[in-house]
């Protein structure tokens, strides 16, 4: 076998694929989840237009990159022309806007790196963010939702990766751990990197779909119809595929001069990266490019004492995988 390193894998990690997939069933929005969300972005689209009628929402984020589970929060983007008012004034005036028409607990958080205004919807139990012009997470959305149509394995490890890094508390930006985004990144990585491949690098093939946005061009092919095959040859289940993951993030993975990159289907390095050194906060102990945002590492807000932890658990996982009876509920003990 190839890309498994030093350590073989069990023979018997295939016995628990069932047990997976069915943890990756139950994580599913369900029908009347999907409805629900539809009927929340129905009330604000109204509520938006009766202000601004020029102006458009967008979802972004698992609501619709094809990630989500029925946990997700909803993400909003409101694509609006701001003119001369400041961003911070729109958002004051938004969470106005929806104060008046019954939503419940909307407040503007201004002060937060991308400003947004939070509201829970009352009826659906949702908690639904909206920011203004963020159109790189639109742009980034509508790529793995591309990628996620390629392979169903992709949704498969990145849903069960996502469940996990939740219940293991190391999918907390604000603490210092990693974004539900950055696992989908190195989910889709991992995947260009199996041999044979699983996933394409779909920014590596001929453009068929080009955004431009705040002067970062976004092209990549995007008929991805024409790639379903892509992955058939190579056999690997799940459970393999699971054990892998965490086998590469826990013991194979160069943390000083790897950066895993989807734009380029492969691994580069922090040198060519100048991301060998601390600027500012961002230390690179975990490097993960953004497909669009080249400049920008996903794992810059990672610090010593939070690298220790996440790859403390990618060891635990990848040992639980390697040796327990029962690792399809092992892994997920809450932390
Ligand atoms: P869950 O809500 O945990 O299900 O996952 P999510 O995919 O919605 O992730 P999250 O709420 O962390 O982020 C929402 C979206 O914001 C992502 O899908 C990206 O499109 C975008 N995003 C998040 N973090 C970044 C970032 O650091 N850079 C960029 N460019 N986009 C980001
Ligand atoms: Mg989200």
């Amino acid at each position: 076998r190839t890309n498994t390193g030093w350590m073989e894998c069990r023979h018997d990690i295939g016995t628990f694929a069932p047990g997976l997939l069915s943890i990756y069933e139950s994580l599913k929005p369900s029908e009347d989840h999907m409805s629900k969300q539809s009927r929340l972005i129905d009330s604000l689209t109204k509520s938006v237009s009766k202000e601004w009628p020029n102006a458009q929402l967008h979802l972004y984020g698992s609501c619709a990159n094809s990630f989500g589970t029925s946990h997700s929060d909803v993400d909003v983007c409101l694509e609006i022309d701001i003119g001369t008012g400041s961003e911070v004034e729109l958002l004051l005036r938004l969470a106005e806007i929806l104060r008046g028409d019954n939503f419940d607990s909307v407040e503007a958080i201004t002060s937060a790196r991308v400003p947004i205004v939070r509201m829970l919807d009352a009826g659906s139990g949702f908690s639904c963010d909206i920011c203004i012009n963020n159109l790189l997470a639109v742009a980034n959305t509508k790529l793995l939702k591309d990628y996620a149509q390629i392979d169903g394995r992709l949704l498969q490890l990145a849903s069960i990766v996502k469940h996990w890094a939740k219940l293991r508390g190391v999918n907390e930006t604000y603490r210092g751990t990693l974004s539900s985004y950055a696992y989908v990144l190195m989910c889709i990585s991992f995947l260009q990197l199996r041999e044979p491949k699983i996933l394409p690098c779909l920014q590596a093939l001929e453009p068929t779909y080009t955004m431009v946005v705040d002067d970062i061009e976004c092209v990549y092919f995007d008929e991805v119809h024409q790639l379903r095959d892509f992955g058939a040859e190579n056999k690997e289940t799940i459970a393999e595929l699971l054990w892998a993951f965490f086998h590469y993030w826990a013991f194979q993975h160069d943390y000083r001069k790897d950066v895993i990159s989807i734009r380029m289907g492969k691994i580069i390095s922090k040198k060519e990266k100048n991301w060998t050194t601390r600027i500012g906060n961002d230390r690179h102990l975990i490097c993960i490019e953004d497909p669009f945002e080249t400049g920008h590492d996903l794992g810059r807000i990672v610090d010593r004492q939070t690298i220790r932890i996440i790859r403390e658990e990618f060891e635990r996982a990848a040992v639980m995988l390697q040796h327990d009876d029962d690792p399809c509920s092992t892994l997920f003990e809450p932390y």
